[in-house]
């Protein structure tokens, strides 16, 4: 049974993926520093798969721990999801993006070549691309300077892959996600932002459960149909299942370079006013909410051209936005309970 590492495994895109891996056939041991994770969904884990993964509490940034871990295991396979992801707190705090984001990503592939690990799996985004001059965004959409010290690991990190793949026998796949919502659909896992939430989906169930009083819709000045920005908003378990088909790709050398990108997402944009929309047909509830101005670095608009990801990877979205709001608002009230 081929052993896979997943860092950042307690995480929200991480756990989902965790599942769908023990799913597949795979062995998985997790390492996650907690930083923005809870010990308690390891057991959540057990419960949807009936195996729990093995655990290790590491922080990447103990070279000295990643070392000791690579020695102590044998790996078939990495998918590093370990990574701070606020877009916001980044622009703050710089260095402790640029350290816990290249760093660590540093010290795995490090490790990796050093033990003969040659499958690698990023976790990369759609905000490598800044705004994008076309829609939907293909793969060759250039790289923008970035709008964040965030969306900067995010380049980095796909160009030191690309560069170590270029002198090892490591082969990589950055998979770049558009915006991950939802939740499985036993509700035993899904996001749980620390604090008040960033990012809308779980602001939005947040609102609707009682604990926020109203969404701020960031602008409806945007040059779009309704004024708001548009978004390509994925199903987190029909991403989790994009990693295991690219790891699939990997493990069977199907791979026609040593570093591929792809973009995953659903192909199509709505913009927070649907989202509103389809979140009070979904729910039966209305929505409290006011316009407010912009959030600073927003974009206009992102959706993915998901055409690569289709024909090489095997791989298309399956489920739908009604499917993602209601799995988001079914474990809000989990959560909640
Ligand atoms: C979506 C839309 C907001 C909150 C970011 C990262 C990306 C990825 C996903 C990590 C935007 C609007 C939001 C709110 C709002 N993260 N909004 N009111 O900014 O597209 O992407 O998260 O990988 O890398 O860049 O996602 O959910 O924050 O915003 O109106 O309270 O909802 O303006 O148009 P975003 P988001």
């Amino acid at each position: 049974m081929q052993k896979i590492l997943v860092t950042g495994g307690l995480g929200f895109i991480g756990s989902h993926t965790v599942v769908e891996l023990q799913e597949s056939g795979y062995e998985v041991v997790i390492i996650d520093n907690l930083s923005n994770s809870q010990i308690f969904v390891l057991d959540r884990i057990a419960e949807i798969t009936g195996k729990k993964p093995e655990f290790h509490q590491i922080d990447l940034r103990n070279k000295e721990d990643v070392q000791q871990f690579f020695k102590s295991q044998k790996i078939d396979g990495v998918i590093h999801f370990a990574a701070s992801k606020a877009v916001g707190e980044s622009v703050k705090e710089p260095l402790k993006y640029y350290e816990n984001n290249i760093s660590t990503l540093v010290y795995v592939l490090k490790e990796m070549t050093e033990n003969n690990v040659n499958h690698f799996i990023f976790s990369s985004s759609c905000t490598v691309y800044g705004q994008a001059d076309e829609l939907p965004i293909t793969e060759k959409a250039p790289m923008k300077i970035a709008e964040s010290p965030y969306g900067n690991t995010k380049q980095i990190g796909e160009e030191v892959l690309k560069e170590t793949t270029s002198v090892s026998d490591l082969n990589g796949i950055a998979l770049r996600y558009f915006n991950p919502i939802g939740a499985h659909s036993s509700a035993k896992i899904g996001e749980l932002p620390i604090g008040v939430p960033q990012n809308l989906i779980p602001y939005i169930t947040q609102t609707a459960i009682g604990i926020r009083e109203e969404l701020s819709v960031f602008g409806d000045d945007y040059d779009t149909e309704d004024g708001t920005a548009i978004r390509d908003y994925i199903h987190v378990v029909d991403l989790a299942k994009a990693h295991i088909k690219a790891l699939e790709r990997l493990i069977k050398s199907s791979n026609k370079e040593k570093f591929e990108v792809f973009n995953i997402g659903t192909g199509t944009g709505n913009s927070v006013l649907e989202i509103v929309k389809a979140f009070e047909k979904v729910t039966n509830q209305k929505l409290a909410y006011k316009i407010v101005e912009r959030r600073a670095g927003d974009i206009t608009a992102a959706f993915a051209d998901t055409t690569l990801a289709e024909k090489e990877l095997g791989w298309k979205a399956d489920l739908s936005l009604e499917d993602c709001l209601l799995s988001a608002w079914n474990w809000e009230k989990a959560i909640r309970k």
